[in-house]
């Protein structure tokens, strides 16, 4: 396989160099290609620009794989927890016992918020959506410790990478309490990582939750499986912010408001919406197939579709296993899984889905693990969130560790007005 490629334009051919990755992709680095020629390339979306070189997570979309640090999704969902996963994520390497304890216990150290914080979530009205406060107060918690406001520093990304994972989770559940005008629960010590956010979001000063393993470790599954997904959108964000050199926590709140859009994790939210509503209408589904394949409805069908998966999101698999397993459990029977079942059905058979390569993402039956739980809808882009901080405190350090590392900074093809005088204001006219 030849280790360059050739471009011709205005007749003059120019030889750019190919990159391949560990598992065989291939890449024209172009970087040169401005200087030597004059042109850039055009990529709306970026789908086709590889923005990094990464050895965080691997997505082969064509096949269904998704693998962190080279270990399956499969493996880790059956075999792992999401702070071990975090640990292998943001380290490389599955952690030793020592290493594993220490990183725990790191965590454990970080999970109080500094105290006045309490008096920022006084300051939101309780309609407040907590994404919007979850991007807040990472930037205000890290102004309550001072090497958190600077750029990268080796000796102290531990403690504040820890700090980061552990209080995201403590300020979701305070966002939470917050919007329903409950007492905050501070976290316990004595709880891992996921039963101790479920203490925070649902015991009571008077009575503590009744913590269910089930439970724990659906959720659990749920951090896990959202811990990484390589270039989306948000951790795209947090590499952009990070290259300015801004610190972690700042690079991390800009993450959370990417995250938040419809399109990216604020799909979890819609997909419950879009069952709902699919319900009260009374429609079986088919009413919104329908819809969703006529662009001028304004209609998706939400938690099907990805920009990377032309296959079946392998994540989507596992939380539709678990999702069974949990509503059979908690003897749940919940009619929005048996609408998305038919929803699921139906596309999968349907022409406009199969000819554009449309499968369940991992938004499509998350939201019924986590409404069988007791999370109210609003909170489930948060969930995402504190499941995706692994991947974007990994991203943070690779680009932060990358000594060849540049300021991220696109081009544009511009098409807008050619050059026009200022016109006087008593001289202008309305547009017609
Ligand atoms: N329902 C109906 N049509 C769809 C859908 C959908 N969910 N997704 C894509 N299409 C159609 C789209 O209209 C287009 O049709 P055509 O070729 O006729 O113009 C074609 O499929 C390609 O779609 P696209 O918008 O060019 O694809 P994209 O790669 O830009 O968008 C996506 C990917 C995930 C934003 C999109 O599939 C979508 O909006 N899905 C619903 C929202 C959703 O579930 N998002 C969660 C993504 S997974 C979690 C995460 O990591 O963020």
């Amino acid at each position: 396989m030849s280790n360059t490629a050739k471009l011709e334009l205005d007749g003059k051919v120019y030889e750019l160099p190919v990159v391949t990755g560990t598992e065989g992709e291939r890449a024209i680095d172009i970087s040169t290609l401005r200087s030597a020629s004059g042109a850039i390339t055009l990529d709306d979306g970026y789908s086709n620009t590889g923005s990094c070189r990464s050895a965080i997570t691997f997505i082969d979309g064509e096949r269904g794989i998704l693998r962190y640090r080279g270990i399956p999704i499969e493996e880790l969902a059956e075999k792992s927890t999401f702070v071990e996963t975090a640990y292998l994520i943001i380290y490389g390497h599955l952690p030793t016992s020592r290493e594993l304890q220490r990183f725990s216990g790191l965590l454990t150290q970080n999970e109080l918020l500094h105290e006045d914080m309490k008096f920022h979530f006084e300051g939101f009205p309780t309609s407040a959506h907590p994404m919007a406060i979850l991007s807040s107060m990472i930037n205000g918690s890290a102004c309550f410790y001072p090497e958190c406001m600077e750029p990268y520093h080796a000796e102290t990304f531990d403690e504040e990478a820890a700090r980061l994972i552990s209080q995201v989770r403590t300020i979701a559940a305070f966002a939470y309490r917050k919007s329903r005008g409950l007492p905050i629960i501070y976290p316990k010590p004595v709880y891992k990582y996921t039963a101790n956010f479920l203490h925070m979001m649902f015991s009571q000063p008077y009575a503590d939750y009744d913590l269910q393993p089930e439970v724990v470790r659906a959720l659990d599954l749920i951090f896990l499986l959202h811990a990484d997904h390589e270039q989306n959108c948000s951790t795209a964000t947090v590499r952009f912010t990070a290259s300015s050199q801004a610190n972690l926590f700042a690079s991390a709140a800009a993450g959370v408001c990417a995250l938040w859009g419809p399109l990216h994790g604020g799909a979890n939210q819609a997909v419950i919406e879009m069952l709902e509503q699919i319900r009260k209408e009374g429609d079986d589904g088919s009413k919104f197939i329908e819809a969703a394949k006529d662009k001028k409805s304004g209609r998706r069908l939400m938690g099907f579709g990805h920009r990377v998966y032309k296959n079946y999101d392998p994540r989507a698999k596992i939380i539709k296993a678990q999702c069974d397993a949990l509503l059979n459990t908690l003897k749940i029977n919940d009619p929005l899984l048996d609408i998305a079942i038919k929803l699921e059905t139906a596309a999968l058979n349907d022409p406009y889905f199969i000819e554009r390569k449309l499968y369940p993402n991992v938004d499509f039956y998350s939201g019924i693990i986590m409404r069988a739980i007791g999370i109210p809808v609003e909170m489930f882009t948060v969930i995402f969130a504190i499941g995706r901080m692994p991947g974007w405190i990994a991203n943070y350090l690779e680009i932060s560790e990358d000594k060849s590392s540049r300021i991220y900074r696109p081009r544009q093809v511009y098409v807008g007005a050619n050059k026009s005088p200022y016109v006087p204001i008593k001289d202008r006219r309305a547009a017609e």
